[in-house]
């Protein structure tokens, strides 16, 4: 076992102010350090071990078809868990859809459906749609690509000067909105600011508008009402705009339904995931298209020009084909929808009286906590108290992982926790959840008030 400090080690480190916990092995939602404690993984890493970790039925599919065929290039073969996995997710998807071209993560699906969404219109004459809209308070990926659509100062503003920024519109977030009612009723006028912009910008410039479903790591649990979905849908139909549904988080059952957009009954014309369909277990991730948008595309080209070399791979599809297996022989689906009312539930019960939470909110498992200097006013804490990391730390030490992250008060920063935990959780693992939150959070804030 190496000694000292790995922040002076090899890895280079994504936080280097910090040590890392070393992860030694983990078990249904809890991860074991080599420090002999356990951790409750309240957030699936990142809305990822949908399954729960330690399954040792997916080692053995990982063993087999490794042992099978490990790697074929996807530019010249095709392996039978690729079709098998592609078979299974249409099956699943919403009526309407009916291919998924594959990729190893979130940032990647993203790419990969802006690229789609750009080729169609090329395809069809439409050369200058070259701008993608895009919501504030958004997360959309780490590549250039998906960062020129995300709003979140803290991860784009290093890299503005290397993209062209894209159109924001202003989010569905009722807790920091200015057109909802004061009971926070949507007037849509958020979905109508899409038509705004679209307009302000020139429809015949907008290739795509692409928004998450329910809002992960800028505002988590921030979802909007069917209505909302459909006034976007309109509008992205009245002018020719490819919809990017991007459910890299709420996808692959995290609502509690396959995917979030049938929950609103509205058909985006692509939707782009990952996370949960690996479940951990591999690289996974995919873009689904639409009969219509295929059909478009195929008309005129039979060549993407798009493609990394892990797409498709036999390994990670071999696992995504058995997680979906293993969701439904499990009645996973059901459980989150009973999981994700008893979270919200004991959140509510747990925090509702809290002086410095402001938001609560969340569908399915994948709920979301906004922590406020002041609840009158609704003002975050000063990015230079470092409440998220305070909090994330009070946590650790009380062992419990939550998924830190700000930007949900926009300009102003901001600090939040996202809940996301297996979909094997128990009531009894929530409510030990949601007490250690509330240790965390009021030892957090006792240094920093
Ligand atoms: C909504 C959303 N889109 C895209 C991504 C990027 O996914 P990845 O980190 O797998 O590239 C994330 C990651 O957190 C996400 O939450």
């Amino acid at each position: 076992m190496s000694i000292g400090s790995l922040l002076d080690g090899p890895v280079f480190l994504r936080d280097l102010s910090r040590e890392p916990i070393v992860i030694d092995r983990a078990d249904g939602v809890y991860l074991y350090g080599e420090d002999g404690r356990a951790y409750l993984d309240a957030a699936a890493g990142a809305a990822v071990a949908s399954v729960g970790h330690g399954r040792t039925e997916l080692a053995d599919v990982l063993r087999a078809q490794a042992t099978r065929v490990a790697y074929a290039h996807p530019g010249a073969f095709i392996t039978r868990p690729t079709i098998e996995l592609a078979e299974k997710m249409i099956a699943r998807a919403p009526a309407g859809f009916s291919r998924v071209f594959f990729t190893s993560g979130g940032s990647e699906s993203v790419e990969a459906g802006i690229k789609l969404a750009r080729q169609v219109h090329l395809a069809h004459g439409r050369a200058e749609r070259i701008k993608v809209v895009s919501r504030r308070t958004s997360y959309h990926g780490a590549t250039l690509g998906a960062l020129a659509v995300t709003d979140q100062a803290e991860r784009t503003a290093p890299f503005t000067a290397l993209m062209r920024i894209e159109p924001k519109i202003a989010p569905c977030y009722p807790y920091r909105c200015t057109w909802c009612h004061a009971d926070r009723r949507c007037t849509l006028e958020c979905a109508d600011d899409l038509a705004r912009v679209v307009e302000a910008e020139g429809a015949a410039q907008i290739a795509a508008f692409i928004a998450e479903p329910i809002v992960g790591s800028s505002a988590p649990g921030a979802a909007a009402e069917p209505a909302y979905w459909r006034r976007v849908r309109a509008i992205c139909d009245e002018h020719d705009i490819v919809f990017i549904a991007d459910e890299v988080m709420s996808g692959n059952g995290r609502s509690g339904t396959w995917w979030a957009m049938q929950q609103a009954d509205v058909l985006p014309d692509l939707i782009a995931t990952a996370k949960g369909t690996g479940a951990g277990y591999a690289s996974l991730g995919a873009l689904l298209v639409s009969d219509e948008m295929f059909d478009a595309f195929r008309a005129r080209r039979d060549d993407f020009r798009h493609g990394h070399t892990y797409s498709g791979h036999p390994v990670a599809a071999a696992i995504g084909s058995r997680v979906i297996d293993i969701i439904e022989r499990e009645g996973l689906l059901q459980r989150v929808q009973t999981m994700g009312v008893h979270l919200l539930q004991r959140l509510h019960e747990t925090f509702d009286d809290h002086p410095h939470v402001g938001d609560i909110r969340g569908a399915g498992l994948l709920a979301g906590v906004e922590f406020v200097a002041d609840r009158a006013n609704r003002n975050p804490f000063p990015s230079a108290a470092g409440v998220r990391a305070r909090v994330r730390q009070a946590c650790l030490d009380r062992g419990l992982y939550i998924y830190p992250g700000g930007g949900s008060a926009g300009a102003l920063g901001g600090d939040h926790a996202l809940l996301a935990p297996p979909f094997v959780i128990d009531e009894a693992q929530i409510d030990a959840l949601v007490r250690t939150l509330r240790e965390g959070l009021d030892a957090a804030l006792a240094d920093v008030l």
